[in-house]
């Protein structure tokens, strides 16, 4: 196998905190060997659109450059969750937009660059991208990168901790001004198609009921819990609803649907808290915590498992990995396919130790 000289990081989707600490530790520990570590900006935009650049589609990344951004949400290369090179929005004469693979052309300007291996940072598209790059040749090794803890094969992604961490405080601000006015307020967080982030934010946060995609709800079961609740002295009441979360019978709220990118979810509390101001003849109001969940500094979980998936995706890439994903096994960090990785979305189990202590806890979980 070819010695690796020069590598390249790219971030992909949407951003989560702990996305610069990768970048800062894969820079560091290919620096360490000898390597040459370069970030592509914007996905692959830096390097198959470098004129969006002044500043080039390629930056270097030296240990200086990497300095001091640990504790810094974003990424310093930037992203973008448009534009799947696998499936990239191409406008035909007739006006009308299909989606072409570009993977190839991508492919033949990583030689043209003379990178040896690509560091992914990403989410179940990028690492979909990063495996089909991995099947045409290229040394790939992915780093799981979401808040909503959607991907298979680790048992969480970094920037997960920090999106809950901070939905949990905002439940905590939410409830004071509840109990002040004696309201019911209803509050989404994001999470696509998993309930990952709304489960443990509404048990950490002590919400009364909680919507998940994967526990199709009956709002008036819901109603009638709050009820019972107010019955029993509790005068006001808080519900976390999943951005994703599905009534029975009923399908996701989508504000767009997009070529070569995923819809967009939103609408979720909104519909909720029409339906239970009725039903339960409470004041409601609705707040949707939406991108502040993707904001801000990563707690020290999401700090360290992400200093330990940089240093392991440049270890993997010198043990000769490729086609990997770093994954977080407790207490160790191993390398699964990113094939087993993509597979299939991760949602909450029903029979989860979560789901079963929010039930125990008297949380309403819409069923
Ligand atoms: O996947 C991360 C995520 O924040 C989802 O939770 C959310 O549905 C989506 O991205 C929002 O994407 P955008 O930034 O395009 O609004």
């Amino acid at each position: 196998m070819k010695q690796i000289r020069k590598i390249a990081v790219n971030t992909g989707g949407g951003d989560a905190p702990g996305l610069n600490a990768v970048i800062r530790a894969v820079a560091i520990t290919a620096h360490a060997k000898g390597w040459e570590c370069w970030g592509i900006r914007e996905g692959y935009n830096g390097l198959f659109l470098p004129e969006r650049f002044p500043q080039g589609g390629l930056i270097r990344l030296t240990p200086e450059v990497v300095q001091g951004i640990t504790n810094l949400g974003g990424t310093i290369l930037g992203t973008t969750n448009v534009g799947n090179p696998l499936k990239y929005p191409t406008k035909q004469p007739d006006g009308t937009v299909v989606e072409v693979d570009r993977s190839e052309e991508i492919v033949s300007l990583f030689r043209q660059q003379e990178f040896d291996a690509l560091v992914a940072l990403g989410g179940d598209g990028s690492l979909t991208i990063a495996n089909a790059l991995a099947k045409k040749g290229l040394r790939v090794v992915g780093v799981p990168k979401t808040i909503d803890n959607d991907l298979d094969g680790t048992v969480i992604t970094f920037g997960f901790d920090t999106a809950v961490s901070f939905a949990t405080e905002c439940l905590d601000r939410l409830h004071t001004t509840a109990a002040s006015h004696r309201r019911l307020m209803v509050v989404e967080v994001m999470g696509r198609y998993a309930g990952w982030i709304a489960l443990n934010t509404g048990i950490s946060g002590g919400a009364d009921a909680i919507l998940l995609p994967e526990i199709p709800y009956d709002l008036e079961k819901v109603a009638a819990h709050l009820n019972a609740r107010q019955a029993e002295g509790k005068s006001y009441a808080i519900v976390v609803v999943a951005e994703g979360a599905v009534s029975k019978g009923g399908t996701s709220a989508v504000i767009e649907k997009r070529v070569g990118a995923a819809d967009r979810l939103g609408g979720a509390a909104e519909n909720v808290s029409h339906a239970l101001a009725e039903l339960t003849k409470k004041e409601t109001r609705h707040v949707v915590l939406g991108h502040l969940l993707r904001g801000g500094s990563p707690t020290t979980f999401d700090r360290l498992i992400s200093l330990r998936f940089g240093a392991a995706a440049v270890r993997a890439l010198a043990e000769g990995q490729s086609g990997v994903m770093v994954a977080l096994d407790p207490p160790t960090v191993r390398y699964v396919p990113l094939a087993q990785a993509t597979h299939r979305m991760k949602v909450v189990p029903l029979d989860c130790d979560s789901i079963l202590s929010a039930r125990e806890l008297g949380i309403c979980l819409g069923d």
